[in-house]
């Protein structure tokens, strides 16, 4: 057995500025400089504040298991936001599933894991098909969209309407546009969470309230008439004692699901037809496997999620660019991470980006190959883009079944091309932060490998 060591010899890189400057690299490059941590000091490397490790970066399969499954000493932090818990928002805010811990958590987690169950997903798969056709139609005119806006688009109308069940096209729009605009409020408003008019946080409170207020509304009519979507699904769970989620509870899991659930699967299925699009053998095996499997008709579903070539790129795009690409946790007593000793209150960060990119688990783990998947059988901890543990992502299976129709459809009607020269750069949110412009072309066209510039180039091998 190997010696416990002190915090104070983790390795790492020494800064004149301070570990701050550190995590502006970070924030700046997140893979290429989470690769630089990992190069230069190995497999656990600390930013230090003083004597102690201030942020801790843990990199591999062994380490990701250790912090997954000790949730009693790394725990999820709330420490990013800070808003007041006894107002609207604080109540939609930390009545979330990802905040929660111990006992209430798996409570919550068991009422909530009906919705998530395969057979209820397979009934939102009519509506991921109609609203991924409907925004294709809309395409109809256009020689060139913003992919990641359009994918965001998309995810966010799947969102509300497989969630809430709004079937009238206005109260969905403004639903999620209420969703979104406050949710890229709430770290502004965290800042100074004072009531004052014209104040950030006083903007993000009139529309949390607003919200609330539709919210309210759904889940009443819900009460009366019950029907297939998450929130009803959700209002009439109960455990064996009959207890059941309160009203507050209810409008924040409905709120966490909405934000948790479509960015990520925007910026997921973006980078996936990216990737396509650069990859044009692959994009011709796809589309050759689903003209002959499906015959034009996506809404066999059982079909569509067994297809082998669509199940590779999906998990090839999400091994190489996932969409969630560094976790975080915070220890809550001194506590040991390999053979290290951590203080408490120390900020810990597990890494999917680097795992997915270990040589050793991904031959060549820079290159989109999708056929690996045919033949390499990971680990939770070695391939974990939902995470793993007790926080794993509640709705991987509503997500895989979402980015395989949505690209499905979408290949039925165009192909992709990224304009040439385009800047693409992803930020630690995975978001192309200079966007994803693409020419539609239709399905007959040959595509070719546009050049492209921006840090996407340093991520992935395109030669
Ligand atoms: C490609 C799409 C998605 C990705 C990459 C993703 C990724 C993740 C990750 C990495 C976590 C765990 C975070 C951690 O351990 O710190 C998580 C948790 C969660 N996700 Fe997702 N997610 C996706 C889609 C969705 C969807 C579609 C929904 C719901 C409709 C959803 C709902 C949640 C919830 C509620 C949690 C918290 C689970 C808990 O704490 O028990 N996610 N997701």
């Amino acid at each position: 057995m190997e010696a416990i060591t002190s915090s104070q010899s983790i390795p790492g890189p020494k800064s004149a500025l301070g570990w701050r400057m550190n995590l502006f690299h970070f924030f700046r490059r997140p893979l290429l400089y989470q690769r630089w941590l990992h190069q230069t000091f190995g497999n656990v490397v600390a930013m230090r504040q003083g004597d102690k490790p201030s942020h801790v970066f843990a990199f591999g399969a062994d380490y990701n298991r250790q912090i997954l499954t000790n949730p009693d000493f790394f725990e999820v932090s709330t420490s990013l936001l800070n808003l007041p818990k006894d107002t609207v928002m604080g109540e939609m805010f930390y009545n979330n599933l990802l905040l929660m811990r111990g006992e209430k958590h798996k409570q919550h987690r068991r009422l909530m894991m009906p919705a998530f169950h395969q057979q209820q997903i397979e009934r939102y798969s009519t509506d991921m098909v109609n609203l991924t056709r409907q925004l294709a139609a809309e395409w109809r005119n256009k020689e060139e969209i913003e992919l990641n806006h359009e994918m965001k688009k998309l995810t966010q109308r799947i969102a509300v309407k497989t969630l809430f069940g709004v079937y009238d096209e206005a109260r969905l729009e403004r639903m999620g546009d209420q969703i979104a605009r406050l949710t890229k409020s709430l770290l502004l408003a965290s800042l100074a969470p004072v009531d004052i008019p014209l104040t950030p946080y006083h903007r993000a409170l009139h529309l949390a309230r607003e919200l609330h207020a539709d919210i309210c509304a759904i889940i009443a009519e819900k009460q009366r008439t019950p029907e297939t979507d998450v929130l009803s699904t959700l209002i009439h769970a109960h455990d064996e004692d009959g207890s059941r989620l309160t009203e507050a509870e209810l409008i924040g899991h409905s709120f966490t699901l909405f934000v948790a659930g479509h960015e990520t699967t925007a910026n997921a299925l973006t980078w996936s037809l990216f990737l396509l699009s650069q990859h044009p053998e692959t994009l011709y095996q796809l589309t050759e496997e689903l003209e002959g499997a499906l015959g034009g008709d996506v809404t066999t579903l059982a079909k569509v999620m067994k297809l082998p070539v669509l199940e590779g790129v999906v998990k090839e795009s999400l091994r190489l660019l996932p969409p969630a690409g560094i976790g975080t946790r915070r220890t809550a007593a001194p506590c040991a991470l390999g053979t290290y000793d951590i203080p408490e209150n120390t900020n810990v960060f597990f890494s999917q980006m680097i795992t997915h990119r270990i040589p050793d688990l991904y031959r060549e783990p820079d290159r989109f190959r999708p056929e690996r998947w045919q033949t390499i059988k990971p680990t939770p901890y070695e391939f974990l883009p939902f995470s793993a543990g007790m926080h794993m992502c509640i709705g991987w299976n509503f997500a895989m079944q979402e980015m395989k129709l949505v690209l499905a459809v979408l290949l039925q009607h165009y192909r992709f091309s990224v304009v040439p020269h385009a800047k693409i750069t992803p930020n630690i949110q995975m978001r192309p932060v200079h966007g994803m412009p693409v020419r539609l072309l239709p399905p007959s066209s040959a595509i070719e490998r546009s050049p492209v510039r921006g840090t996407i180039r340093q991520m992935i091998d395109l030669n």
